[in-house]
């Protein structure tokens, strides 16, 4: 990681994002990767996420106009929304950026009932924009490896040595990614926290090593935590202090992970005795 002095790096200021957006030089900002509030009615211990249409999309709107300046020319954005208000941000994000693609996250949601009137919402929406044609992109550092039955059946001599099926395919726009339950050992106490899973593909696809990735609304960190542990920078906001708590302890664990557990020696078997040998009433299973 560069040693940089500003102090505005890898640091999480506990504060409303359009008020410490100033401490962020203009042009600084490699990625602009944010996950902000749907207006869904979410409880986030503040009324972000309660406001009327008209007050967030003006918000949104505000919050956009004061980010963008951060970013550099050939820098990006990605933005978490729902089909509720993709269609008016991203209509705001179009008249200053060239969007590149539309993301599709599966959150793998199980069939279980749903909507009766309507059918049942198992998607996040992810908008990709950037600011020239000379963006950064890394499609290498995001590859998916083909699996060995692939490779297999691409085993023609017209496949020998071909580039594509060494180095892996294009990720698509559809992502099937399991939301995170309980059982995942990532998982914190965040109502809407997102995948690592997600958040490193797009940092390492769109962030240069040891570049700067910006996100206003951090809730539990996940995207302090994936820069760290993709060897970027990053910098950002949460107005609840409760989640600045959680962020700064999911950082400390990246410097001191916790050993993984030591599988317990097993006894070791007692020499078996000598038996008398028993004849099976019944053979069952008897494998020839
Ligand atoms: C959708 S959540 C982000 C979840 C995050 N991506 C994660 O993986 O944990 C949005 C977060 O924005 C925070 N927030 C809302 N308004 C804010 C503001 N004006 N400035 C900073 N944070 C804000 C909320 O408290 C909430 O935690």
């Amino acid at each position: 990681m560069a040693t940089d002095n500003a102090s505005w790096l890898n640091q999480v200021y506990c504060e409303d994002a359009l008020a410490g957006l100033s401490r962020i030089p203009d042009g600084s900002v490699d990625l602009l990767l944010t996950d902000p509030p749907y207006n869904l009615g979410k409880d986030y211990g503040n009324t972000s996420d309660q406001q009327s249409v008209e007050q967030y999309l003006a918000w949104t709107e505000r919050w956009i106009d004061a980010a963008l300046p951060k970013l550099k020319e050939n820098g990006s954005l990605y933005i978490f929304l729902t089909w509720r208000f993709s269609p008016e941000i991203f209509v705001m994000l179009k008249k200053r950026m060239t969007m590149m693609n539309e993301i599709i996250w599966d959150r793998r949601v199980p069939s279980m009932g749903g909507s009766v009137r309507s059918f049942s919402s198992v998607h996040d929406t992810i908008g990709f924009f950037v600011r020239r044609k000379d963006y950064y992109f890394d499609l290498d550092a995001v590859r998916i490896p083909y699996d060995a039955a692939t490779k297999k059946a691409r085993s023609r001599s017209i496949f020998v040595g071909a580039k594509w099926l060494e180095v892996g395919y294009n990720p698509k726009d559809l992502w099937s990614v399991s939301r995170l339950h309980r059982e995942h050992a990532e998982r914190v106490d965040h109502p809407t926290q997102k995948p690592l899973e997600i958040i490193e593909r797009m940092i390492k696809a769109s962030c240069p090593p040891d570049g700067v990735v910006l996100d206003l609304f951090m809730g539990s960190g996940t995207t302090a935590v994936a820069a760290r542990r993709t060897g970027r920078r990053f910098v950002g906001f949460e107005l609840n202090a409760e989640y600045c708590k959680t962020i700064a302890q999911r950082l400390a664990a990246l410097e001191h992970p916790e050993p993984e557990p030591v599988a317990k020696a097993r006894p070791k078997p007692r020499a078996a005795r000598a038996k008398p040998l028993r004849q099976p009433d019944t053979v069952a299973n008897t494998v020839e």
